[in-house]
């Protein structure tokens, strides 16, 4: 039996680091394991363009522990106003990494996002151009559409004519939760990929409404049946290229959570690499982590895998049930199993 596992210090493909006191109690999670993280724009309000990008990551660095060497990778929120100039401006200096599309109304602030995709046409071509990736949050909005059934219904209806109506255009899709999502990232050819997070690899949507509500298992795209979780773990623990880490690690205090309308959002910054070895061990999988956690993401994104390493090792992590931030006690995700790897640097 495997006792320890050495790998490349693994990249976080998606996730969120908010602001302020929220930013510094959580920065350090990520820190901790991960060597660059792709932080996500949407913040109140959210980060267009290349001047508040740039703002945004000062901050973080300022946040960041004495020593550190973890690296932000800046993301832009993409509006119908976007300036294609902007973003390749941005994008050449080395500091944008991606821009990022949520379907107007989609998930946590998300009001400024897309409604008519016409009028992203202009800065989609430029990126295809360019080749820098769009991060989709992919689904629909449609309240006529069972909340179940967005991811899918977006595939059909706005990923597949904007692909082809952009060819070239880099495409991940993000935290994919269904057996859809993950076909259509396998039959999409190179410039394609999708990120899976911890979380999704490990509930199902019993998980969040069989005996009782668990609001700190309710995210979006929310979780999904058992055969749905499966296709993900397959994909994830495969090693093929095209899928990748991105945890969706979004702090939501609990006073945000445990509501009457309560925030979507998982934060597993603390333990989403213990969980991943977990799932992968369960699979027979331990050798395929470092593709998935720490070289394929990089690949996709043009960047070198990073020359450090973590150490895996067969020893209960302990970890956190909250963190005190300066906005209230935030939930440690909890995968509801006993967790077996701990993580070293
Ligand atoms: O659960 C989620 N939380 N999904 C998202 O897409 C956004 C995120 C957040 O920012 O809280
Ligand atoms: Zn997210």
């Amino acid at each position: 039996m495997t006792q320890s596992l050495t790998i490349r210090r693994p990249d976080d493909w998606h996730l969120h680091l908010r602001d302020g006191a929220m930013l510094a109690a959580v920065l350090p999670e990520t820190a901790r394991h991960f060597a660059r993280a792709l932080v996500m724009p949407n913040l109140v309000p959210p980060v267009v363009t290349t001047a508040q990008a740039r703002a945004y990551r000062t901050r973080i660095l300022a946040a960041l522990p004495a020593g550190s060497a973890f690296r932000p990778l800046m993301t832009l929120y993409l509006t119908e106003d976007t300036d294609p100039a902007d973003v390749a401006r941005g994008a050449e200096q080395g500091l944008i990494h991606a821009l990022k599309l949520y379907p107007a109304g989609a998930t946590t602030n998300s009001a400024s996002g897309v409604t008519d995709f016409d009028r992203i046409r202009p800065v989609l071509d430029r990126m295809a151009e360019i080749g820098l990736p769009l991060c989709v949050h992919g689904e629909v909005t449609d309240p006529d559409v069972d909340i179940f059934d967005r991811e899918a219904v977006f595939i059909e209806r706005i990923l597949e004519p904007m692909r082809r109506a952009t060819p070239g255009l880099r495409v991940v899709m993000e935290h994919v939760t269904t057996a859809e999502g993950v076909a259509y990232a396998k039959g999409g050819g190179p410039s394609l990929a999708a990120t899976i997070t911890a979380h999704h690899l490990v509930i199902n949507r019993n998980h969040i409404l069989a005996g009782g509500l668990h609001p700190h298992y309710y995210c979006l795209p929310v979780a999904k049946r058992e055969e749905h979780r499966r296709a993900l773990v397959a994909a994830a623990t495969s090693g093929a290229a095209r899928f990748f880490l991105g945890t969706d690690s979004a702090p939501h205090p609990d006073q945000a959570k445990l509501n009457p309308c309560g925030c979507a959002g998982c934060f597993t910054a603390t333990n989403a690499l213990s969980i991943l070895a977990d799932v992968f061990e369960r699979e027979n999988a331990l050798q395929s982590l470092e593709a998935f956690a720490s070289l394929n993401g990089a690949a996709f994104y043009g960047l070198e895998a990073n020359a450090q390493t973590v150490t895996l090792t067969r020893r209960q992590p302990a970890w956190p049930r909250r963190i005190e931030t300066g906005d209230g006690p935030l939930t440690v995700f909890d995968p509801g199993f006993a967790l077996n790897w701990s993580v070293s640097n």
